[in-house]
């Protein structure tokens, strides 16, 4: 049987993630979106690229969850953006409906699919995700931790003209402005780039990671869907594959670091069971600090999630 991924909602970000499975031939996928037209036309749009592009992974469109069906992983791109008058709070709940209904749907024909959640707000989404799917947290996991790094990375590489591939990057905690970029692990070559930049430099890194998306916000007048895509099919790929590749995702926490019944980005290894492993890193007293107060805002958004624990 051939692998299959559905990717729910078929906007910029959706749409991206299924080029990127089609261009690497990880899978067919099937594409959901509400909008009657939108991903019927988005996969046929993409199954013409096909000859050009030379993929054999067949596309399909949907308005509801037909042919998503065992589906092996389920990346959930649904959501709104915020609209005037909108507050954050009215945001998280119109989202929490979205995904909660989304995921309801998903897990009836594919259960024992993997979940990958973008939707915003990221950590949230997730722990709504996990909710209703009572799935065990190995199989619900976040994309937020690849997009961060793979900024960072970007930034680096611009900062010392070197090239993208010799550049780690390490971003730890929430998927906001409390994220915890760490230099410290973060390499060039090999070598910390606390030994090849300055302290001021890597603060204006730091600091541009961490907003990252509003940086592209400003610019487009909506979020990034390039690398956020991008970094979607890397998670996909480590699983379809059972690379055991180790990426920052968000991942519910039952201790790990300090953190209970929470969803924080941290390290972990990717493989055909979702989460294999969390990984454990040393932390400084300045980082252990920075990474409770990017606990403490995911924490508070939890609280006002409606969808029962
Ligand atoms: P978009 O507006 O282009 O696409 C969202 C799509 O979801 C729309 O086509 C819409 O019709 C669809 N949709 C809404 N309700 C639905 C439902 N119940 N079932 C199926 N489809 C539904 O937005 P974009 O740019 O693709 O972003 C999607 C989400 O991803 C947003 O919440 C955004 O904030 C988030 N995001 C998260 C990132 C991360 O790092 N985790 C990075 C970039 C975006
Ligand atoms: C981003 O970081 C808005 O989460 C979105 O681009």
């Amino acid at each position: 049987m051939k692998t299959k991924v559905t990717v729910v909602g078929g906007g910029n970000v959706g749409a991206t993630v299924a080029q990127g499975i089609a261009l690497k031939e990880l899978a067919d996928v099937v594409l959901v979106d509400i909008v009657e037209g939108v991903p019927q036309g988005k996969s046929l749009d993409l199954m013409e690229t096909a000859p050009v592009e030379k993929y054999d992974s067949i596309l399909t469109g949907v308005n509801g969850y037909d042919g998503t069906e065992d589906s092996d992983v389920v990346v959930i791109t649904a959501g709104l953006p915020r609209k005037p008058g909108m507050s954050r709070d009215d945001l998280l709940w119109k989202n929490e409906e979205i995904v909660a209904g989304v995921t309801r749907e998903v897990v009836k024909r594919s259960p024992n699919c993997i979940i990958i959640v973008v939707s915003n707000p990221l950590d949230a989404m997730c722990e709504v995700a996990r909710r209703v799917s009572g799935f065990p947290r190995e199989r619900v996991l976040g994309m937020a931790g690849v997009l961060d790094s793979a900024r960072m990375r970007a930034f680096i590489a611009m900062e010392l003209n070197v090239s993208v591939e010799n550049t780690h990057a390490f971003v730890l905690g929430g998927h906001g402005d409390t994220m915890v970029p760490l230099p410290r692990y973060s390499t060039v070559a090999g070598i910390p780039i606390t030994e090849l930049i300055s302290k001021e430099r890597i603060e204006a890194i730091v600091d541009r990671t961490r907003n990252g998306g509003a940086e592209i916000v400003n610019l487009l007048k909506t979020s990034a869907w390039y690398a956020p895509g991008a970094s979607s099919v890397e998670m996909v790929e480590a699983i379809l594959k059972d690379k055991r590749k180790i990426l920052p995702c968000a991942a519910y926490l039952t201790g790990e670091y300090g953190f209970n019944d929470l969803y924080v980005g941290v390290p972990v290894k990717l493989g055909k069971n979702g989460m294999e492993q969390i990984i454990e890193i040393k932390l400084t007293d300045e980082e252990t600090v920075a990474l409770k107060k990017s606990a403490d805002s995911v924490k508070e958004l939890f609280e006002k999630l409606k969808t029962a624990a």
